[in-house]
């Protein structure tokens, strides 16, 4: 096809030399407006940690603290068939879970981009319909016999055993205010969801209505947060001597779920709905709800670009952290840096009117209809090839810029700037994730107790403090956990000894893997109450 013409812009006439002066000099000036120091970490984390507690007593808080009702992490015996569902930001995912019972297991999966129009749906059934339909297609491909066996009778009236039904667990990535094990009503979406008619509305119930007109031979056992699914896989596959603390997601959206202290959940005993739960470990997992952390902005960092990107979401001032930190959100306030340096003709930023790309002379030329100029144009997988590119001249990067944005014939002097930009924002949304994990951390007790094993640089299993990660910024973002681990070190609670105490390991699609763990503890006690 025949390229669209470039979009004209206000020009202003450098030499070379002043022209990119000018221009590194602006780049400077935006990626400072991104910086996140120490005393704001320090700052950040007291914060955290006083609505961590303020959420564990009271209904309403900015850090939800929802009480997950699963009051144990697993030890990597357990065995059986399950399966599992994950509604998550971007992709549905179903699938089969055989556990070993030692520590391994093995996983069918299929994986469906949810359609953007389900995301905004009129009502909750189209959403719904269209997930038990998923499910139908997989038990069709990947357990043949058992679909068709059990659907006749099924459709008939006729008697299914219960060892023929699977036990789900729905990891469902939104906030619920969970009311037992497999009972939850969704608080609010977020990451760009909107379908006003299931707030309110019982998720698991909402799913088995569509399961039970596909008479498929499925029971919603557990209703997981992703969190808590990554906490749980995390600790089947690597059950340490102390068990992991806190399960973690930077994707589309970050949240975490931690192990905390039953009595320290003072708010369950007050709610009269609250379920049954075991309160034999004398623990229970929360999920923190931490996209939400510090709504009222007393510690969070807010350039004119955070103001902006937040004006203009479906849900204005609230997932304040989230907007900051996740993947949903980065290449957006990327994108509107970048065009807030172009609207300005005095800074030089694709103006280039004599480009020395190789020998070759060109004018940048910015394409109509390229993505830089419309909402959520840039994807955060760009941070991350900005962050990766470390060739001379950045060639990867501008040719994304080209490729991806139609913006073509980009000087290495461009190329640098957004680089320098791009990865300002990276790393404040690193250095605040470190937020997060810091004040867990220290709320645990776990930096107070040091067993005589570890000594010199090593430290000893027990003295390990478990982390499990998952989603796409921290797979793909490169250097991501090393500024989270500089920021640690910056905490005066943490510093250099604690930081090396905490090992962050990825629980690649634990969510799945978690969610089944949870329905086989589940499944026992729905079957055992018939
Ligand atoms: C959003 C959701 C939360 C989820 C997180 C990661 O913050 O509200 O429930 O855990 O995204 O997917």
């Amino acid at each position: 096809p025949k390229p669209k013409p470039p979009v004209e812009f206000a020009r202003t006439f450098y030499t070379d030399t002043t022209r990119s002066m000018a221009l590194a000099e602006q780049a400077k000036r935006v990626a400072a407006e991104f910086e996140f120091g120490q005393e704001h970490v320090r700052k950040a984390v007291k914060e955290f940690i006083r609505e961590m507690d303020e959420g564990l007593q009271t209904e309403g808080t900015e850090l939800s603290q929802i009480p997950t009702y699963v009051t144990a992490v697993p030890n990597g015996t357990e065995k059986g068939l399950y399966m599992a569902v994950d509604l998550g930001g971007t992709n549905f995912r179903v699938c089969s879970i055989q556990l070993h019972g030692n520590t391994t297991f093995s996983l069918t999966q299929s994986k469906i981009a949810i359609p953007r129009e389900l995301m905004v749906a009129k009502t909750s059934k189209e959403l719904f319909s269209f997930l038990a339909k998923q499910i139908e297609t997989f038990l069709k491909t990947h357990h043949e016999d058992h679909y068709f066996s059990t659907i006749k009778r099924r459709k008939t009236g006729d008697k299914v055993k219960e060892e023929e039904i699977f036990n789900l667990g729905f990891t469902f990535s939104f906030p619920v205010h969970q009311i037992g094990i497999n009972k939850g009503l969704l608080m609010r979406w977020t990451k760009g969801f909107d379908i006003a008619d299931a707030v309110g509305k019982d998720v698991c119930a909402l799913l088995q209505a569509e399961i039970d007109e596909l008479h498929l031979p499925v029971r919603v056992a557990a209703l997981v947060n992703d969190t808590v699914g990554t906490l749980m896989a995390r600790s089947y596959t690597s059950p340490g001597k102390t068990g992991t603390l806190l399960g973690a997601i930077f994707g589309t959206g970050t949240n975490g779920a931690y192990v905390e202290k039953l009595d320290k959940v003072t708010k369950l005993t007050k709610n009269k709905d609250a379920g049954e739960y075991d309160k034999s470990t004398g623990e229970m997992i929360v999920n923190t709800e931490w996209g939400s952390f510090d709504n009222s902005l007393r510690t969070l960092p807010n350039t004119p670009y955070d103001i902006e990107l937040d004006e203009k979401s479906v849900n204005p001032g609230i997932q304040m952290f989230e907007k900051r930190v996740s993947g949903m959100f980065l290449g957006e306030i990327l994108r509107l840096a970048l065009v807030g340096l172009l609207k300005d003709p005095n800074v030089p930023l694709f103006k280039d009117e004599n480009s020395s790309d190789n020998d070759v002379h060109s004018t940048t030329q910015i394409h109509e209809g390229t993505p830089l100029f419309k909402q959520w144009g840039i994807d955060t997988s760009f941070l991350s090839i900005c962050a990766g590119d470390t060739s001379a001249g950045h060639r990867m990067l501008r040719q994304t810029l080209d490729k991806d944005y139609g913006i073509s014939a980009v000087s290495a002097e461009d190329a640098e700037a957004v680089r320098e930009i791009a990865a300002a924002v990276g790393r404040r949304a690193a250095r605040l994730a470190a937020v997060a994990l810091a004040a867990i951390v220290i709320t645990s007790g776990r930096l107070d107790t040091l067993s005589g094993a570890s000594s010199g640089g090593e430290v000893a299993e027990e003295d390990i403090i478990d982390i499990g990660v998952d989603g796409s910024l921290v797979e793909f973002y490169p250097g991501f956990e090393d500024h989270v681990r500089q920021a640690l070190r910056e905490v005066e609670e943490i510093g250099e000894k604690g930081e090396k105490r905490v090992r962050i390991g990825i629980a690649k699609d634990g969510s799945g893997v978690g969610a089944a763990l949870i329905a086989l503890v589940a499944g026992r006690v729905l079957e055992e109450s018939g």
